[in-house]
């Protein structure tokens, strides 16, 4: 059977995948930060040599996307030198690693899906930390580095944009989204399948991405979300990235090819609408409320 170390396990996408893998009979091995600090090499190294896992995930990251733009420096120390430090133990253990990476490595400029060896340029501090940890786990384990490039997740656990736009139906009479940035809004749980999958291949390593078929904007998904509530869409109005200005610039077009998917013989991610659709009723009971049963509008 295999044996499977998460590390960021209390973590939105790290609560899922330590639950599916379980729910699948896996012997797994789910640390949160409290349990192990990647930043911390000698303790990675450790926990690696005494879990003795056949296969790493690394769901810890510094996901504060705003806040790394004043703090490179620590958001690098997770994101890059972290994913160094499991790559290398996981280098000399012989164990294979999947490190989740974002879209925000790429310049968001694209007007069409970004291939998974197209040029990176990332336009963020988180971004460019991101890319850090891929090219340290592509240098470091040629043979057994996987990364696997999400965007836009939303689950049961941890603050996402669908658990906002569900907190804020309830609150307020409308809601201004931006209708300026493109993406594929993915659910976590459909990305932990998806490591399963990938684990169980023998795929080859390097890059594949792990976002939901389709496309839409934050405008889009809002108005999906307040449909599968019951409420009318039209609540839901556009406004524009320059009105809702940040400290870490959007990336206007976010959208990922899923190519490396189809060449490993493997099937994409399900559609952006459909895992909505399957994910609403254990995220609106997660907020306190429940879907409307009709299809998304
Ligand atoms: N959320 C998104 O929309 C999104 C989009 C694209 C890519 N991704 C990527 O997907 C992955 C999972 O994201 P997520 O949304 O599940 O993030 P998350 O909910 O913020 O979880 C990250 C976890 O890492 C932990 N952590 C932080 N620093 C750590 C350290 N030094 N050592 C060990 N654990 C540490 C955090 O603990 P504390 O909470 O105690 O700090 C948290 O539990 C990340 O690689 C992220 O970059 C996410």
């Amino acid at each position: 059977m295999t044996r499977w170390l998460v590390t960021g396990a209390g973590g939105m996408l790290g609560q899922d995948l330590t639950a599916l893998l379980r729910g699948a009979g896996a012997e797994v091995a789910g640390l949160d930060r409290g349990q192990l600090d990647i930043t911390d090499a000698a303790g990675t190294a450790a926990a690696i040599r005494d879990v003795g896992p056949d296969i790493v995930v690394n769901c810890a990251a510094w996901t504060a996307v705003d806040d790394a733009e004043a703090h490179e420096g620590e958001a690098l120390a997770v994101n890059g030198e972290g994913a160094a430090n499991l790559a290398a133990a996981c280098a000399s253990t012989g164990t294979r690693l999947i490190l989740p990476s974002t879209d925000y490595v790429f310049s968001g400029t694209g007007t069409a899906p970004y291939a998974e060896d197209d040029p990176t340029g990332p336009r963020t501090a988180y971004g460019r930390t991101k890319l850090a940890g891929e090219q340290a786990v592509l240098r470091l384990l040629p043979e057994a580095g996987y990364v696997l490039r999400t965007a836009w997740l939303y689950g049961a656990h941890g603050p996402n944009f669908v658990r906002t736009m569900i907190r804020l139906e309830s609150v307020k009479d409308t809601v201004a989204v931006v209708d300026d940035q493109y993406g594929q809004p993915t659910w976590t749980t459909d990305v932990a399948r998806q490591i399963l999958l990938l684990a169980d291949s023998g795929a080859e390593p390097g890059i594949y991405h792990a976002t939901s078929t389709g496309q839409t904007t934050w405008l889009g998904l809002a108005k999906a979300v307040f449909g599968l509530l019951g409420a009318d869409p039209g609540r839901v109005t556009p406004t524009s990235s320059a009105e809702l200005a940040r400290p870490a610039p959007r990336p206007a077009y976010s959208v990922l090819g899923h190519a490396a998917w189809s060449r490993a013989g493997l099937p994409p991610l399900p559609g952006w609408r459909d895992s909505l659709e399957r994910a609403f009723a254990d995220i609106a009971t997660s907020e306190g409320r429940q879907p409307a049963g009709g299809p998304v509008r």
